[in-house]
């Protein structure tokens, strides 16, 4: 058996704890040549340190940071902490030496982006960022459908990421509601990764972008009895053009804290004049694949089990948030040990970067009620 590659996380909040789940049932995974194993924790917070005891694994936890990093028993570390510690946290972590598994949006801004990865290609260390979704077996069927290219034209492209919780007024504001910690671009920082990796891995990259932004709660309650103010952008629609076999081609990024009935929705859409496809997470296993023959046809697959790397779990069965994201840490682990091969990888630092210059441009445009070249 191989040694176990050796995560430490870094903020043990809601992502932090997804990591745990994923890797404390690494044994899902069928077959696979990367064994990994969760060895030290570090979280500012008591409480949510002590969550991790559970562990058998872990052996250190701690709160300062420095001390998770400066451990031998640490080869790559996980960042989940609000975006206004990015920066710095992923950059002691690449001068620890230690490889990188960053959480969106990679940074505060567009500057912060741009310093992690020319730090992160500076180092040689291996850096990926997080984004799960496209690795459902949905979006795998989407991205392969994407690359034969048998639709034609192709009229327009949809992407986005829906929530709804928001539309609660009464429910508390966090870090992510507040420019301090989450960044000018809000929303867009919050969801707009799960919306842009797949179509720019596809190579669609925006030219141009007209933004509309909506702050729609400007205070919450701060959870103390009182109202703190909340100066994020709630929704974000960016209108593009981007170049698909030599045209301009619209494609519309939707990232939405207040959108009905949206509990947690990631979808793509993509549309031609001979076919096209359509898959979103409110009917995970459903696919829609258009036709244009003598008749017009929208066409209902049942999707099975079958993400990118096999499991151990039953190929008719339905695939869920946890899956998605193991999966995920299954493309990261398989790229670092240069396994990855034809599969889809995790978002790159250039990816994130570009997904920054959009975010930044649109701040411009919505500003301006301009167009904005990137
Ligand atoms: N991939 C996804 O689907 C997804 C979903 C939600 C959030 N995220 C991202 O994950 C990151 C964290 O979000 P979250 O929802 O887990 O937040 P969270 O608030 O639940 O957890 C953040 C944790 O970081 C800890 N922390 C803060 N400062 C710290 C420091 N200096 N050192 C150590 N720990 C520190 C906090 O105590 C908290 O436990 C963000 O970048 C967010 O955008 C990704």
């Amino acid at each position: 058996m191989s040694t176990p590659v050796k995560i430490g996380i870094i903020g043990g909040g809601l992502m932090g704890r997804e990591v745990a789940s994923a890797l404390a049932r690494w044994f899902v995974l069928d077959g696979f040549p990367v064994r990994a194993e969760l060895t030290a924790v570090c979280d500012l917070a008591e409480k949510q340190r002590e969550w991790f005891r559970q562990i058998p694994s872990v052996r250190l936890l701690t709160a300062d940071h420095r001390e998770l990093l400066s451990s031998p028993e640490v080869d790559v570390v996980y960042v989940a902490v609000p975006h206004n510690l990015h920066e710095s946290i992923y950059l002691d972590v690449l001068n620890a030496g230690k490889d990188l598994f960053a959480e969106k949006p990679f940074g505060l801004d567009l500057a912060a982006a741009r310093t992690i990865a020319e730090a992160a290609r500076a180092s040689g260390r291996f850096v990926r960022c997080s984004s799960e979704f496209p690795f459902l077996p949905g979006p795998q069927r989407v991205y392969h459908a994407a690359r034969t290219g048998a639709w034609g034209k192709v009229l327009e492209i949809r992407s986005g990421f829906h929530h709804s919780s928001d539309l609660d007024p009464t429910k508390p504001a966090n870090w992510k509601r507040q420019v301090r910690t989450c960044g000018e671009i809000g929303v867009m920082g919050d969801l707009g990764m799960h919306a842009v990796h797949l179509p720019f891995r596809l190579g669609w990259k925006p030219k141009r972008v007209y933004a509309q932004l909506q702050k729609i709660y400007l205070e919450r309650p701060d959870g103390k009895g009182g109202m703190t103010p909340c100066d994020t952008w709630d929704n974000a629609l960016l209108h593009t053009d981007v170049e698909i076999d030599g045209r301009d081609v619209p494609a519309r990024f939707e990232m939405k804290r207040l959108a009905p009935g949206e509990t947690n929705t990631w979808f793509i859409e993509i549309l031609g004049t001979d076919g096209g496809i359509r898959y979103s997470t409110k009917e995970p296993k459903t696919l829609w694949t258009f036709q244009r023959g003598k008749e017009q046809l929208w066409q209902r697959t049942d999707l099975g089990f079958h993400g990118p790397f096999p499991t151990i779990t039953g190929g008719i069965f339905e695939p869920g948030f946890p899956d998605c994201f193991m999966q995920m840490w299954a493309a990261f682990l398989s790229e670092r040990a240069g396994l990855l091969g034809e599969k889809f990888g995790c978002v790159t630092p250039e990816e994130a970067v570009l997904s920054h210059e959009l975010f930044d441009a649109a701040l411009r445009a919505h500003t301006g009620k301009a167009v904005v070249p990137l």
